[in-house]
């Protein structure tokens, strides 16, 4: 069965999101090179990557159940980083902000009927999981490290190790 309209077009904004999550982390990720933290660095270009991969999962699917895809504008992300503390504090937000925006994507699926489109928001829905959670562990580390540069290093070095 062929997706619907109002579906396609709520998954298309949600390949939007996904790829605007990816810009930000990107530019987090410069943010940290720019100040000699590479680990961090390091952790932001791989989650960039996967908010990538993402936007093509959602893509992927769309085409598959015949629906047109629809690229528009990505927003350009804040640049203007003070602190890892602020750049963890705003990831932490963003992704709460993405679990929001896969509930009400699961919302309309039910709504519509579309148990296909259910189905594949599960995957999403385990990985929101995930994603919140990374997140946070980070943020909570990093306000406990307060302004202890030892710390910072060593949780650059931690970061670091993500592949
Ligand atoms: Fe695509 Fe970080 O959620």
């Amino acid at each position: 069965m062929e997706i619907k309209d109002k579906m396609t077009k709520a998954i298309n904004k949600q390949i939007n999101a996904e790829l605007y999550s990816s810009y930000l982390y990107l530019g987090m990720s410069a943010y940290f090179k720019k100040n000699n933290l590479s680990g961090f660095s390091q952790w932001m270009r791989i989650q960039s990557n996967e908010e990538q991969a993402h936007a093509m999962k959602f893509f992927n699917y769309v085409l598959e159940r015949g629906g047109e895809v629809l690229l528009e504008d990505i927003k350009a992300p804040n640049e203007n980083w003070k602190t890892p503390l602020e750049v963890f504090e705003a990831v932490y937000k963003h992704e709460v902000k993405v679990t929001t925006l896969i509930n009400e994507l699961l919302k309309l699926a039910r709504q519509e009927n579309d148990t296909a489109t259910e189905s594949m928001l599960k995957w999403f829905i385990d990985e929101q999981v995930e994603e919140e959670a990374n997140a946070k562990e980070i943020l909570d580390k990093l306000r406990l490290i307060k302004d202890s540069v030892n710390g910072l290093f060593m949780l650059d070095h931690e970061l670091g190790e993500r592949k």
